[in-house]
């Protein structure tokens, strides 16, 4: 019989591209969503929806009914490890064997960032649930970049709060592929595995500035700002205080050189090298594109 996975943050960054990757696999997918008027998309692509919230362990053991795998993603904010446990508890309810959990990057007790070290409560957790488990720490997505696409498509310019930092970014498509090769291959094959994820290179967003001017015909200029001036833009966008406090957090690990680095984990289980960021570029090209067209 097929085994069924059940898929949190379902309407998500990561979640949409595991679906695509999981879809013809031969495998049930049933999706943890908050609304269900949102999860038509889902349902198209053939997903089975079960509505429930992470906040909430009440609501969650219809979703975790027969599921063998369980996909765990946290929304980034400080109850993310009580989503982990509630989701890790319905599992071990519902009889699961196996979770595949997504952390983050340098996730630790000591990491200078909160999200980080919520994460390693979460990864600690899953260490100890009883069930296969394996752990996904992906660096930061090139896919962040969208989040300047409205600045690069009217001005032709971006600003961050990163400085110099050198990171080696990976593409969100990439982080899903290599969750869909885990939760495909047999659960005893990744138990215990922590995979560090990244992308070919460590980049400065001078170098992405000028990977996106090549990818998109025209130039794109990286802009290094202060702390304070982004601050103050993503608190004016309505982003919540705790994610620009994390945001600023990273901003400056990244900065000093703590994201420096990469792995060759993701070549290890795709058996092929890394997207780049010409690649990412090329592909959300439209995204980028002033109103009017590319
Ligand atoms: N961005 C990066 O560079 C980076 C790097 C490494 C790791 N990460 C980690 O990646 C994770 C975020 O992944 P993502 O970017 O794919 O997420 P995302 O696009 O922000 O989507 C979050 C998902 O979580 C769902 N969600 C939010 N609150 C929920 C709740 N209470 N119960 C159930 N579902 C809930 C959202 O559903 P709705 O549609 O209902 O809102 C959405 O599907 C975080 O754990 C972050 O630390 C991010």
């Amino acid at each position: 019989m097929s085994r069924t996975i059940l898929i949190t943050g379902a309407t998500g960054t990561v979640s949409t591209a595991l679906v695509d990757a999981l879809r013809g696999a031969g495998v049930n997918l049933r999706a943890l969503v908050r609304r269900s008027s949102g999860a038509d998309g889902l349902r198209e692509r053939g997903v089975e929806v079960v509505v429930g919230d992470l906040d909430d362990a009440r609501s969650l053991p219809p979703a975790f009914e027969d599921v063998q795998d369980v996909w765990l993603l946290t929304p980034n904010g400080p109850r993310a490890p009580e989503n982990g446990m509630n989701a890790v508890w319905a599992a071990r309810r519902a009889g699961a064997e196996r979770v595949v959990r997504l952390s983050a990057v340098g996730a630790a007790h000591d990491a200078p960032n909160r999200s980080g070290r919520l994460h390693a409560l979460s990864d600690r957790e899953t260490e100890r649930c009883g069930m296969r488990w394996t752990i996904l720490r992906p660096h930061w997505f090139m896919q962040n970049l969208l989040n300047e696409a409205g600045d690069i498509a009217a001005d032709g310019a971006f600003a961050l709060n990163m400085a110099a930092a050198r990171i080696g970014m990976v593409d969100a498509r990439d982080v899903a592929e290599c969750a869909a090769r885990v939760l495909l291959d047999d659960p005893d094959r990744h138990h215990g595995a922590t995979y560090t994820l990244t992308g070919p290179r460590s980049l400065t967003f001078d170098e992405v500035a000028g990977e996106l001017s090549l990818a998109l015909g025209r130039p794109v200029r990286y802009l290094p700002v202060g702390d304070d001036a982004k601050r103050e833009t993503l608190l004016g966008c309505g982003v919540p205080a705790w994610i620009a406090d994390m945001l600023e957090e990273y901003a400056q690990a990244y900065a000093s050189g703590w994201g420096d680095f990469t792995t060759d984990a993701l070549t290890g289980l795709l058996g092929r090298p890394p997207r780049t960021v010409a690649d990412f570029a090329r592909d959300h090209a439209a995204a980028f594109a002033p109103v009017g067209g590319l």
